[in-house]
C-alpha cells in the first residue's frame, strides 16, 4: 500500500545533510581572525585572499578574470551594468529563473522581456528569443536553470547576428559543460551565485562576475565598488555604484571551497546518471528532456509525469512520492512573468518605470504568457540532489517511483 494510503513508507530516515561546510572552510576564517587579533589589522576586502580565489576561479574556468561580489543577483547586477546599456533598453530575460536572476534588469532601468521556454525544458531556446527582440533590444540574459546548459549554439549565432551581447547566468550551473564547453565562458560575461545553496559557495552568500574580456571585467568591477576608478587615471569615481564587494573571510571559505567543485559536481552528475538509469524502465515518470545536451549539473533534477499513462496528476504523484520519504518538491515555478512585482511593475516607487520611462521607446503593454514554461512547471516535479547521495538515496528514489508508478498506471 501507498504511504500516502498508511502503507509502510519505502524510506524513514532523512535523506543526508550536504555537510557544506567543514574543518577546513572553519579554518581558513579562523586564520583571518587569528592574523587579525595578532596584528590589530581588520579583516578587509579586495585583499591577498580575494585575490587568490579569484585566481582559482578563473583557472577552474580555463582563463579568464573575476569578482568576488556579495551575491548571485549582485553578480548579475554588475554583469549588466559593465555592459552600459542605455536606460529603457530591453533586455531579454529567461522564462523560468529566481527572482535575483531578472530583478537587476528592471533595476538598472531596462525592461525585462521575457522569453518563453524550449519545450519541455525550463531553459529558453534561440526561436524564443527570437520572438521577443526588437530594435530596442540590447543585451540577453540566459540562465541554465538546474544546473542544465542552454543549447547555446543556436543562440550564440542569433546573438552575433543582432550583434547583441549575451550575460550568461551561471547562479545553478557552476561547471556545466555545453559540448565541452564551460558554461559562463560562450557569452560575453557572466553571473554565478556562491551563496551556501549552491554547487560551489563562498559562504552563506555570494557571487562571481567572471568574463574573457578584461576590459569588461575591469568595467565590472568599478560598478561593483561605487564607480572606483580602477586603472583609469584619475582620483575620483567614475561612475554611480553600489557596494557590492565581496570580502576576505567569504574569499577564504571560497578558496578551499573551489578545489572541491569539480569533485563535487563529478560526482552529481554520477548520481544523476544512476538515478536516470534505475527509472529507466518506467513509463509514467521519466527524466525532463535536456535541450542543451547532458553536460548538465544537476542542481536539481527534474521529473515528467506521463499522465496519459498514469491516472494520476503530476502534483498527487509528487505528494504519493514525497509520503515515501523522497524529498521532492512539487513544482519549480519561479516565472518572473508571473510575479507580481512584474506585472503591477513595482520597481521604482511612485512610477510605472522602467516600462513607463520617457526613452523606452517599445511597446509598454506587451505580455509574456510563456506557454511552455507554464506547461513545463505543471509536467515536472523537482528533486533536488547532491554529492552526498550514495547507492541507498538512489535505490531508494527509484523504488519509490516505481511503486507509485505502479499503483496508477493506467
Ligand atoms: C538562476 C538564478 N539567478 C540568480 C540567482 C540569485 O542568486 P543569489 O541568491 O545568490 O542572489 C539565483 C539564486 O538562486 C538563481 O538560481
Amino acid at each position: 500500500m501507498l504511504a500516502i494510503h498508511g502503507g509502510a513508507k519505502v524510506r524513514d530516515e532523512p535523506f543526508p545533510k550536504r555537510q557544506l561546510f567543514g574543518m577546513r572552510e572553519k579554518n581558513a576564517v579562523m586564520e583571518l581572525f587569528d592574523e587579525a587579533i595578532l596584528t590589530g589589522d581588520s579583516i578587509g576586502y579586495n585583499g591577498e585572499q580575494e585575490r587568490e580565489y579569484e585566481e582559482g576561479f578563473v583557472k577552474f574556468m580555463g582563463g579568464g578574470y573575476a569578482d568576488l561580489v556579495n551575491s548571485g543577483t549582485s553578480a548579475l547586477y554588475v554583469a549588466l551594468g559593465a555592459l552600459n546599456l542605455p536606460v529603457g533598453s530591453e533586455v531579454v530575460v529567461p522564462p523560468i529563473t529566481d527572482p535575483g536572476g531578472v530583478m537587476p534588469v528592471a533595476l538598472l532601468c531596462q525592461v525585462p522581456m521575457v522569453a518563453d521556454a524550449d519545450e519541455g525544458s525550463f531553459n529558453t531556446s534561440a526561436e524564443k528569443i527570437e520572438e521577443v527582440i526588437t530594435p530596442h533590444t540590447r543585451a540577453i540574459v540566459v540562465a541554465h536553470i538546474a544546473g542544465e546548459p542552454v543549447d547555446m549554439d543556436p543562440v550564440l549565432e542569433l546573438a552575433k547576428s543582432y550583434g547583441i551581447p549575451i550575460v550568461e547566468d551561471c547562479a545553478q550551473a557552476h561547471g556545466a559543460r555545453y559540448k565541452g564547453k564551460l558554461v559562463g565562458t560562450l557569452g560575453k560575461i557572466a553571473a554565478f551565485s556562491t551563496m551556501s545553496g549552491k554547487h560551489h559557495a563562498t559562504g552563506p552568500q555570494g557571487g562571481v562576475v567572471f568574463s574573457r574580456d578584461a576590459k569588461l571585467l575591469t568595467e565590472a568591477k568599478r560598478f561593483a565598488d561605487r564607480g572606483k576608478p580602477f586603472g583609469l587615471e584619475t582620483s575620483t569615481n567614475v561612475r554611480a555604484g553600489l557596494n557590492l564587494n565581496g570580502n576576505e573571510l567569504s574569499a577564504a571559505i571560497g578558496r578551499v571551497q573551489i578545489c572541491r567543485l569539480r569533485e563535487m559536481i563529478e560526482r552529481r552528475r554520477e548520481i544523476a546518471q544512476e538515478i536516470k538509469g534505475a527509472i529507466s524502465g518506467l513509463r509514467g515518470v521519466h527524466p525532463g528532456r535536456e535541450a542543451g545536451g547532458e553536460g548538465g549539473v544537476y542542481w536539481f533534477m527534474r521529473f515528467k509525469v506521463n499522465t496519459d499513462v498514469v491516472n494520476i496528476s503530476k502534483d498527487d504523484f509528487a505528494e504519493a512520492v514525497k509520503a515515501e520519504g523522497i524529498p521532492v518538491t512539487n513544482s519549480y515555478r519561479h516565472l518572473p512573468s508571473e510575479s507580481s512585482w512584474f506585472t503591477e511593475r513595482c520597481v521604482f516607487p511612485g512610477s510605472d518605470y522602467p516600462w513607463g520611462l520617457p526613452s523606452y521607446k517599445g511597446a509598454i503593454d506587451r505580455k509574456f504568457p510563456c506557454e511552455n514554461a507554464v506547461k513545463a512547471t505543471e509536467e515536472h516535479f523537482i528533486l533536488s540532489i547532491h554529492e552526498h547521495f550514495g547507492s541507498r538515496e538512489i535505490s531508494d528514489i527509484a523504488e519509490a517511483f516505481k511503486k507509485v508508478e505502479s499503483a496508477y498506471i493506467n
